[in-house]
């Protein structure tokens, strides 16, 4: 990878975030910095980053949407459909036949930069219709992680456009109209049997504490805004925070660099999952 020059005033304005927000972007790479950050120096007509960073101090509202220009939040449902197929159709039936081995009924699940819910509720729709009525002898819990508060506002609110569901196929399309509600006005809400199992907070894997005890990560397209030295550090907390054998779900173009290879064994080499080796 090429190393990414950064401009001075961007990090001054990257300073100017940790201080105020005391959210730490200094690992992030700077070309897609760089860019999110231009699109607010274009829309509060400045010329450069030293023109937005004396507006930002005298700005102060300019803060929340910096962050949101930085928290890129597109998702979707079911995002990458052959990842969700091997989800659905190898990963879980694996996960709930080793459970059933173990005779253990704490089923974990980690969407670490979860943005507004969709994977995380896919994944959930995935697990009740495997399980079907034996889901109540699980105690079952999906935790959505992420820094962006509006993004997890709306993942706790459960509502969603369904102009979001257009480009479900048929099958994920009416497994939807299953888990959720449609209530008028182009509007959908995750029928109210579901938050029970969802838990969604504000938590930055960079500086928090990572979660325990799970049995699959997904972290997609997040690890594409960290440099390599960062993403390493996250995969060794994930390595911790994984149960023995437990999965890791990258995004398509995000891979594992250098010696974090030896703790993951590829699993589906096209769906960017892992398992956790030794432990
Ligand atoms: C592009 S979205 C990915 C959403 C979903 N995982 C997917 O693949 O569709 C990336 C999310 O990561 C979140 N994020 C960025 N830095 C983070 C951090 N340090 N800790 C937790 N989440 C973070 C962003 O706010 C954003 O919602």
């Amino acid at each position: 990878m090429k190393t990414e020059k950064k401009n001075p005033y961007l990090d001054k304005i990257l300073e100017r975030v940790r201080r105020e927000r005391g959210l730490d972007f200094s690992q992030y790479r700077p070309a897609i910095l760089g860019r999110r950050v231009m699109a607010r120096v274009a829309l509060t007509k400045r010329d450069d980053f030293e023109q937005y960073y004396a507006y930002l101090r005298f700005h102060p509202e300019e803060m929340d949407y910096l962050m949101d220009s930085l928290t890129i939040n597109v998702t979707e449902f079911f995002r990458d459909s052959y990842v969700f197929d091997t989800i659905e159709k190898k990963v879980i039936p694996e996960l709930f036949e080793r459970k059933k081995a173990l005779a253990s009924n704490l089923v974990h699940i980690w969407s670490c930069g979860s943005s507004s819910g969709e994977e995380a509720y896919s994944v959930l729709m995935l697990i009740a219709e495997h399980l079907g009525s034996k889901l109540a002898n699980y105690n079952l819990k999906i935790y959505g992680t992420d820094i962006d508060s509006t993004a997890l506002a709306k993942a706790n609110e459960g509502a969603y456009e369904a102009a979001q569901f257009k480009r479900l196929s048929e099958s994920r399309r009416q497994l939807v109209d299953r888990y959720f509600h449609d209530i008028g006005n182009k509007r959908y809400w995750i029928r109210e049997e579901w938050p029970a199992y969802m838990d969604f907070r504000y938590h930055d894997i960079i500086a928090d504490v990572a979660l325990e005890h799970m049995d699959i990560i997904l972290c997609r397209n997040l690890f594409i805004y960290f440099n390599r030295d960062l993403q390493n550090q996250v995969l060794e907390r994930f390595w911790h925070s994984l149960n023995n054998g437990g999965f890791l779900i990258l995004g398509n173009v995000e891979t594992l660099y250098g010696s974090i290879k030896e703790k993951f064994v590829e699993y589906d080499t096209k769906a960017k999952i892992y398992v956790k080796a030794g432990g």
